[in-house]
This record gives C-alpha cells, structure tokens and sequence, in this order.
C-alpha cells in the first residue's frame, strides 16, 4: 500500500481516549536522515543572442534513513531559472524519489518526495517521508538549506555572425561540488508524526 497522505497533528491524549496510547515499538528504529551526492548542475544555450536554446538544472542525491528503506531521489527542471525567484524548481512543486527495497522482493511501504527552492541566494531543499513499521505509520518532513559551492563557467563565441553556420553564441554552465548531509534522529524525531493505523 502507498500512503498519499497522513495527518499532521496528533490529536492530544485526552480527546482520543477511545483509542489505545500510542506507544512506539521498540523495534522500530530512531529515524535519522542521510542525504549523499547532493549535485546541482544547471546549463544555459543560446545559439543566437534571441534563442534560449536549452536551459535545464538537475538536481539528485541518495536518501537513506535507516528507520525506513533507501531512495534515489532526482529531478530535472526545464525552462528556468524564473526570473523572480532565479530557481530552476518551482516551488510547491514536489518530485517523487524512487525507493529502492531492503530484500529482493519486498514491497515498500511508504514514499519518498522533495522540493527545491532557490530564493534570495539561499538554496533549500525539503524532504518528506512516509513509511510503516509494526503497525504505525510515521511522516518526517525536514527543511535543509544546501551550502553549495558552485562554479559558473561562460563562453561565448568571439565571432558570432547572423545569419551563422550553426555555431552556438554562448553556453553557461555550472557545476556544484557534490555534498553531504545528515539530520540527527533529535531533528527528525522532532519532525516526524506517528500514529497507530486501524
Ligand atoms: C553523484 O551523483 C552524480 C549525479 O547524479 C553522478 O553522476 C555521480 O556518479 C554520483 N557519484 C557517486 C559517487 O555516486
Ligand atoms: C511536505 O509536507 C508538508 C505537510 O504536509 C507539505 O506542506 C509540503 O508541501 C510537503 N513538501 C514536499 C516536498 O512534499
Ligand atoms: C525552508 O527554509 C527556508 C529558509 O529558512 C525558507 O525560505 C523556505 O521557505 C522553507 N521552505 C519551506 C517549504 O518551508
Ligand atoms: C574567431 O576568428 C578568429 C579570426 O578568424 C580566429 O582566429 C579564432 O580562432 C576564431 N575563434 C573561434 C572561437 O572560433
């Protein structure tokens, strides 16, 4: 089963005095989020002065929390950056990571999304996750902000003509450093919502 969507807020005890106490189990893990890899890499075209010919970011990076299952989580965004907010990834637009299973055969129960936001020089990344164990259902949301460090590398073509023979008139690239990140179970715990399924 895959969970779209769950409560945020847990009712308070005294109101949900029907209900069992909700009591983790102490098998299930402390969450704690992992993220490797993060890369950025974005590429301007123009073949003419006039014509964007290509203008794309992507963004990846692998996800573990060791309470719930691994994800590679990667997007690529198009026809950016917006000139008001200069991010390539609009945001409250989401992306869905793809979960990889623990043993051959298992189904995972549970998701895995982000969102990214480029705004006032400042890069963050939120990530939200879903999954099960022994009967409850978490969902941990965390906002990180990404300190990369970036190279931006133009070139332009010294002897554009118009009409040309096809040569390009500039390209823009820019590569990030690869980085890390991992939110202690203290953040995450203070992030994450669980409660008991039916
Ligand atoms: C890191 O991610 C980039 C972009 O997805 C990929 O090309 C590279 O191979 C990855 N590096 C490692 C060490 O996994
Ligand atoms: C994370 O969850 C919060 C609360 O449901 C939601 O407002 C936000 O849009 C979600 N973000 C992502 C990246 O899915
Ligand atoms: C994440 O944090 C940054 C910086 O504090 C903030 O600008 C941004 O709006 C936050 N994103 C979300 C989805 O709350
Ligand atoms: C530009 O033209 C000059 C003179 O013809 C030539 O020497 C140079 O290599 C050309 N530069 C490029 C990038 O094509």
């Amino acid at each position: 089963m895959r969970l779209t969507s769950l409560p945020i807020l847990l009712l308070p005890l005294a109101s949900t005095s029907t209900l069992p106490a909700i009591v983790e189990p102490a098998s299930c893990h402390t969450p704690s989020f992992h993220l490797t890899n993060i890369s950025y890499t974005a590429n301007l075209v123009f073949s003419t002065p006039a014509h964007l010919a290509i203008s794309s970011a992507t963004l990846s990076f692998t996800f573990l929390n060791p309470a719930a299952f691994p994800a590679f989580c990667g997007a690529t965004s198009r026809g950016g950056p917006s000139s008001d907010t200069s991010s390539y990834f609009q945001w409250p637009q989401t992306y869905e990571c793809d979960e990889y299973t623990e043993e051959p055969g298992e189904v995972v129960s549970g998701s895995v999304e982000f969102g990214y936001l480029h705004v006032g020089g400042v890069r963050s990344l939120e990530v939200n996750e879903t999954w099960t164990c022994e009967g409850f259902n978490y969902f941990a949301s965390v906002n990180l902000t990404l300190a990369l460090d970036c190279e931006t590398t133009v070139w332009q073509n010294p002897n554009f003509t118009w009409p040309n023979n096809g040569e390009l008139y500039r390209t823009e690239n820019v590569v990030c450093e690869p980085i890390d990140i991992s939110i202690g179970s203290d953040t995450v715990l203070a992030n994450t919502v669980k409660e008991q399924m039916e």
